[in-house]
C-alpha cells in the first residue's frame, strides 16, 4: 500500500475525479457535453498522471473503467431479490384485460395510475451499490443466479461508478436496467466482423449480450453500449413510494433512464401513450419491441404480488413486428460482377413498418430449397430496423397446389450460357466472358468509389452507355468522347463535360485502387492494398506465380490462384498495356514498403498506436519496425492493427468503423513471438 499522499494532492485528485465523472455524465447520459473531447482528454491525462505518481486512486476514478485483465470464467452471483420477467399483451384488448384483472384483484372500480415506458431489447443487468459505490454488476441468468460481469459493465461510460447528484444515497441498493446497443453501432460492428471473417450478430440484443458476456473486458470496452435503468431489486436505507419516484431519484442520481416515460391514469390513456411510443419507435436509435406498463404505486405492486416468474403489476405490450404477409409473384436471378447468380423474389407489394416492399434477395439457391420457397407461395416477410427485408417463412397452409418450385438455373438469365456450380459451393455462376450483365457490373465496379472513382458513371449511365454500344468493356471508358455523350438523352453540355473531366482525373490512380478496379476474383480492397504493399509497380505482377503470392502473408490459396491466373493471361496483360501506353494511365504506389520481405515476423503488417502504453510511443514504434512491421500515425483501410493502450483516442473509433483489429501492447509482444514460431499465422 502506498502512503496516503498529502492533503493537497488528495484534494486535487478528488476534484479531478468529480469533474471527469460529471463530464462523463453530461456526455453519455444527457448527451449534452459542456467541454470538448480534447479538454476531457487533458483532464483525464492529468488525473492519470497524478494517480500514477501518488499511487492514490479513488474507487470511482474514471481511470478504473479500463485496464482490467481477462478472466478465466465468470463467478456466480445470487440475486438478493429474483430478477423477474414480464407477461405480454399482444393487442389493446389484452391491455384492457390486464387492467381489468388488476382492478379485480385490488377490488376497485377506480382508474389505476400506470407508468408507460419503452421496452429495451438488450440484456438485463443488476447493479449493486454499497455506500454509494458500484460494488458489483451481474447478469440475470436464470433470475435467481447470474454471472459477475462487474469489470465489463464498468467500461460502459453511462454506468455511474458512484451515486452522485442530488439524490439521497442509500446504504445498499440493487438497480436493474437493460444494457443495449444502438442500431447504428450494431450495424457498424457487424460490418467490421464481416470484413474480418467473423460471425455476425443476428440483432442488437445478441450483440449487446455477446459484448457483455466477454471474459476480456477490453472487448466490452471497445463496443459502444448503453444502459437504461427501469427497476429495483433489494434496497436498504431508502424508500420509494412509486415507480415514478424511483425514476426521478435515478435521474437525480445520474443514472440513465428510459427515453420516454409517462404517468397515465386509466387504461385508455395508457393505450393512447402506447400508440405514441409505437409511432416514435422508428425514430429511436435503438430497438424496442414493446412498451412496459407498470402499476405506479409500490404499495399496490406489493399487494398484487408475483405469479410464478412474472409480477402481476406489470406487462409488456408487444409492438407489431416489422413483418408482413404477401405472395411471391416470381423468382428471378440477378447476375453479379463475378458471375454469381443470386435469386430474388418479386412480391405483391406490401407495406411493412411504413415502407413498401416489393422484392427481396433469397440469398442463394440452397436457401430456397431449405425454406421450400415456391413461386405463388404466401410468405412472411420481415424488415428489422433498417435491415433489408428477407423472407422469414412460407405459410404452407395457404398452398393451393398451384405453386411452382424453381429449379436451380442451368442457364444464365442474362446471356443464356450454361452455368457452373463448383463443388462444395452454394454459388451458381455464369462463366461467360461476354455475359452482358457481368460486363455491366464490371464496368460499374471499375468506375466505383473504391476503384477508379469516376463520378457520373453510376449504374444508370453505365446501362445507357452499354446499351448504346459505347462501352463494351471498362477499357472503352477511355475511348469515350464528348461528342458521343452529347447525342445521348441523359447528357447536356455540362454533364458531358463533367463526365469527361472525371474520366481524365481517374487516369492517375493508386496501384491499390487500380488493382481493386480490375475486379479480379477474390481481390477486394484489402487484398488489393496488400498487393500494393508488396509490389513496387503493376508490371512486377506480370507472370507472377501462384507460389510467389502464397509466400505473402495473409494470402490464401484461392486468392493466389486467382491473381496468378489473371496475370498470366496474355489478353489481360495486353489490356493493361493498352490502358497504360495508349490511354496514358499513370499508376503511383505510395503503399509499397521497400525491404519488407526480409525483415521479421511483422513483415507486411501496418500498425497504428493509440492511448497510453506501458512503453513510450517511440519505443513501441521501434519494436514494430525492428520486427519488419510499419508504424503509421493515421488509421486507414490499410492498417492491420491498432495497438490500443489506456484511454484510446478517436483512432479507436476510426479503426472500429474500418474494421481494423485492435490489440494491446502485451498482445503485440506475444504476436511477435508467436509469429516467429509460426510465420503464416495471419
Ligand atoms: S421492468 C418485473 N422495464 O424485459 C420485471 N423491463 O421481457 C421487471 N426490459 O427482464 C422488468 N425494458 O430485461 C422493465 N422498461 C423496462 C424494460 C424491461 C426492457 C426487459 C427486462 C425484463 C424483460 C422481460
Amino acid at each position: 500500500m502506498p502512503e496516503t499522499p498529502p492533503h493537497e494532492i488528495r484534494e486535487e485528485i478528488e476534484k479531478l475525479v468529480r469533474e471527469l465523472n460529471y463530464h462523463c455524465y453530461r456526455y453519455y447520459v444527457l448527451d449534452s457535453p459542456v467541454i470538448s473531447d480534447a479538454e476531457y482528454d487533458l483532464l483525464y491525462r492529468k488525473l492519470k498522471d497524478i494517480e500514477e505518481k501518488s499511487g492514490y486512486i479513488l474507487p470511482d476514478s474514471p481511470t478504473l473503467r479500463v485496464g482490467a485483465p481477462a478472466l478465466e470464467k465468470f463467478e456466480k452471483v445470487k440475486h438478493a431479490e429474483p430478477m423477474l420477467s414480464l407477461d405480454n399483451a399482444f393487442s389493446y384488448d389484452e391491455v384492457r384485460e390486464f387492467d381489468k384483472r388488476i382492478k379485480k384483484l385490488l377490488n376497485t372500480e377506480e382508474d389505476i395510475e400506470y407508468t408507460v415506458e419503452p421496452k429495451y431489447d438488450g440484456l438485463a443487468i443488476e447493479l449493486t451499490y454499497r455506500k454509494g459505490l458500484l460494488f458489483r454488476a451481474s447478469t440475470r441468468g436464470d433470475g435467481y443466479e447470474g454471472e459477475d460481469v462487474t469489470r465489463n459493465i464498468r467500461t460502459i461510460k453511462s454506468v455511474p461508478l458512484k451515486i452522485e447528484g442530488q439524490g439521497h444515497i442509500p446504504e445498499e441498493i440493487d438497480i436493474r436496467g437493460e444494457v443495449y446497443m444502438d442500431i447504428k453501432d450494431f450495424e457498424a460492428l457487424n460490418r467490421q466482423r464481416e470484413k474480418q471473417g467473423e460471425a455476425v450478430f443476428a440483432n442488437p440484443r445478441n450483440a449487446a449480450a455477446g459484448s457483455v458476456r466477454q471474459l476480456d473486458p477490453s472487448i466490452t470496452a471497445a463496443r459502444r453500449l448503453y444502459l437504461a435503468c427501469y427497476g429495483l431489486g433489494a434496497v436498504k436505507g431508502i424508500d420509494f413510494l412509486t415507480h415514478s419516484d424511483l425514476m426521478s431519484w435515478l435521474r437525480e442520481s445520474r443514472f440513465p433512464t428510459p427515453a420516454d416515460m409517462k404517468i397515465v391514469k386509466g387504461v385508455e390513456g395508457v393505450i393512447a401513450f402506447v400508440r405514441v411510443l409505437e409511432a416514435e419507435r422508428a425514430s429511436y436509435g435503438f430497438e424496442t419491441d414493446g412498451a412496459v406498463l407498470k402499476v405506479n404505486d409500490f404499495s399496490l405492486q406489493r399487494k398484487l404480488g408475483v405469479k410464478t416468474r412474472e409480477p402481476r403489476w406489470a406487462t409488456a405490450y408487444k409492438f407489431q413486428a416489422h413483418q408482413g404477409t404477401t405472395r411471391i409473384m416470381d423468382i428471378q436471378g440477378s447476375v453479379g460482377r463475378t458471375g454469381v447468380i443470386t435469386p430474388f423474389a418479386i412480391f405483391e407489394p406490401v407495406r411493412i413498418g411504413g415502407v413498401t416492399v416489393s422484392r427481396s434477395t433469397l440469398h442463394n439457391w440452397d436457401e430456397i430449397g431449405r425454406k421450400d420457397i415456391r413461386i405463388g407461395d404466401t410468405v412472411v416477410v420481415e424488415r428489422a430496423g433498417d435491415v433489408i427485408p428477407h423472407v422469414l417463412m412460407v405459410v404452407k397452409e395457404k398452398r393451393t397446389g398451384k405453386e411452382r418450385p424453381l429449379p436451380v438455373p442451368e442457364n444464365c438469365p442474362a446471356c443464356s450460357s450454361r452455368v457452373v456450380r463448383d463443388e462444395g459451393e452454394v454459388a451458381v455462376r455464369c462463366v461467360s466472358l461476354h455475359c452482358p450483365a457481368q460486363v455491366r457490373e464490371k464496368i460499374g465496379h471499375f468506375a466505383s468509389r473504391g476503384g477508379m472513382d469516376i463520378e457520373g458513371l453510376g449504374e444508370k449511365n453505365v446501362e445507357l452507355l452499354y446499351s448504346r454500344g459505347l462501352i463494351r468493356h471498362f477499357e472503352d471508358i477511355y475511348k469515350l468522347r464528348k461528342e458521343y455523350l452529347l447525342e445521348l438523352p441523359r447528357f447536356g453540355e455540362k454533364s458531358a463535360q463533367n463526365l469527361m473531366d472525371a474520366i481524365e482525373r481517374s487516369k492517375k490512380p493508386l496501384l491499390s485502387k487500380f488493382l481493386f478496379a480490375l475486379g479480379i476474383l477474390h481481390v477486394g480492397e484489402y487484398v488489393a492494398k496488400l498487393l500494393a504493399k508488396n509490389f513496387r509497380q503493376l508490371e512486377d505482377l506480370y507472370h507472377i506465380s501462384y507460389e510467389h503470392i502464397m509466400g505473402i502473408k495473409q494470402m490464401g490459396e484461392k486468392i493466389a490462384s486467382s491473381i496468378s491466373t489473371f496475370f498470366n493471361d496474355k489478353k489481360n496483360l495486353d489490356l493493361l498495356d493498352v490502358m497504360i501506353n495508349v490511354h496514358g494511365l499513370k499508376i503511383s504506389n505510395p503503399d509499397f514498403v521497400a525491404g519488407r520481405q526480409e525483415k521479421g515476423s511483422l513483415n507486411g503488417l501496418t500498425f497504428v498506436i493509440t492511448g497510453i502504453l506501458p512503453k513510450s510511443r517511440k519505443e513501441v514504434e521501434r519494436l514494430i519496425e525492428a520486427n519488419g512491421g510499419r508504424a503509421s500515425s493515421a488509421v486507414s483501410a490499410g492498417t492491420d492493427f491498432l495497438v490500443t493502450g489506456e484511454d484510446p483516442g478517436a483512432k479507436l473509433l476510426k479503426a472500429q468503423a474500418l474494421g481494423v483489429r485492435t490489440i494491446s501492447y502485451d498482445k503485440l509482444v506475444k504476436l511477435i513471438e508467436e509469429k516467429r514460431e509460426n510465420p503464416r499465422l495471419f
